[in-house]
């Protein structure tokens, strides 16, 4: 069965196709069917419309070219953020994955932005919601909902749009897992799902030479983890995920500021701490910053003064435990692709890269060069949307 690129009813492209039974359609093949024809076919006269022909026409497995003036999007949905992308618009979501739900009525309440800042502040029938945990879905009702969401608003709440959709998912992610993000992307109103892992797409927005038979090492500390990944002539030669990332440093801080100063701060406080001080290795100039929380022993609010080096004692299990996934990749790569790192160095991206001086900390421990992509937090989301524009690439890239 053949598939078709481009169909015209009388000389006029629609979408969907849309014709009387009878009337004259002229079908483009898809390159990789037939690759320089292209017919005329007669509408059955039974068929009520030409998408009806069309929709049939598709070969199972092949994959439809994305329509140049679509609606197709890509998403990169995170553990902390979801991103979505349009094409020749851009990125146009770029939210917390967070939901905050009304338990009176079961109504979302807020999506985003506006349901983080609820987080922690909420009265106790409203519970704002994380629906991703290490870096895959653990709700799936309110991973929908969020969904259903991003895409109605990025399609201005035209709600019969049924967009093409590629979504980023963490590699190593289980067929059963998998499963649940193409169903959840299914019911959110999608019309075909497509999957792309995430450290492909991370390295494919990095710009680097994915098709090339070299090898490519791209790190992506995200919240929920982080994706080591070799990729070389397209395919993922190595790859790891560890459920250690940005999330995971935030506890180790509430951990040692309870530990140190009986103080008990917030989620949002931790993360605002190790954005300021954050460090994987030491600092040309010392910094220090006030932080507020509650006394464990009187009850009461209280501020201390903390220093980065403390900030950098507390977060160094977890950034040990990164640093040492990417020395296990270093030595499970194939020496060949490894001498290529010699040059071309490790890419670091994802929101865990900007912690200050990891960088640096990685190049004294491997020797290797390091360098951080342009924008870290929207890396995964540029991969995966010029994969949407590049009907080659995602035939070759994508999860089957
Ligand atoms: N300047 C910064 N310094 C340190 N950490 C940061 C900074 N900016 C963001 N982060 C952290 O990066 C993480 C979010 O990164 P990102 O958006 O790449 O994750 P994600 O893609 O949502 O998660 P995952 O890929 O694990 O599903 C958060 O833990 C956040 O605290
Ligand atoms: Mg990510």
């Amino acid at each position: 069965m053949l598939h078709y690129r481009r169909a015209a009813l009388g000389g006029l492209r629609q979408r969907p196709l849309l014709g009387s039974p009878g009337s004259l359609l002229i079908l483009e093949h898809c390159v990789s069917c037939n690759p320089a024809a292209s017919s005329r076919v007669r509408l059955p006269a039974r068929s009520a419309h030409g998408s009806q022909l069309l929709s049939t026409c598709y070969r199972k497995g092949a994959v439809p070219v994305l329509s140049a003036f679509s609606n197709d999007i890509a998403i990169d949905l995170g553990t902390s953020n979801t991103l979505v992308y349009m094409k020749g618009k851009g990125v146009v979501v770029r939210e917390p994955s967070i939901v905050a739900i009304n338990k009176k009525t079961d109504k979302v309440e807020a999506v985003g932005k506006e349901a983080k800042e609820m987080l922690g502040r909420t009265p106790g029938h409203i519970v704002a919601v994380r629906p991703l945990k290490d870096g895959v879905i653990a709700d799936f009702e309110v991973t929908e909902q969020m969904l259903s969401y991003f895409i109605r608003r990025v399609h201005n709440r035209r709600f019969l749009v049924r967009p093409r959709i590629i979504i980023g998912v963490p590699s190593g992610i289980t067929k059963v897992e998998e499963r649940a993000v193409r169903d959840t992307a299914y019911r959110a109103k999608a019309s075909e799902v497509y999957l792309l892992e995430e450290a492909m797409s991370a390295a494919i927005g990095a710009g680097l030479p994915i098709t090339e038979p070299s090898g490519n090492l791209i790190v992506d500390i995200g919240g929920g983890t982080t994706d080591v990944a070799v990729i070389s002539m397209a395919g993922i030669v190595y790859s790891r995920s560890i459920r250690v990332g940005g999330n995971e440093l935030d506890e180790a801080l509430i951990n040692y500021i309870k530990r140190n100063y009986n103080l008990l701060i917030g989620e949002r406080t931790a993360e605002n701490i190790k954005m300021e001080l954050g460090s994987a290795y030491p600092l040309e100039q010392e910094l220090d910053l006030e932080i507020k929380g509650r006394d464990l022993i009187e009850g009461v609010p209280k501020t201390v003064t903390v220093t980065d080096r403390e900030i950098r004692e507390a977060l160094s299990e977890p950034i040990s435990t990164i640093v040492d996934a990417v020395r296990m990749a270093l030595e499970r790569t194939p020496p060949e692709l490894s001498a290529d790192f010699v040059d071309k160095g490790i890419v670091l991206t994802g929101g865990g890269a900007l912690i200050r001086n990891l960088d640096v900390r990685l190049r004294e421990e491997t020797g290797v060069p390091v360098t951080i992509t342009e924008d870290p937090l929207s890396t995964v989301v540029l991969g995966v949307g010029r994969v949407l524009d590049d009907i080659d690439l995602l035939r070759r890239v994508c999860l089957p």
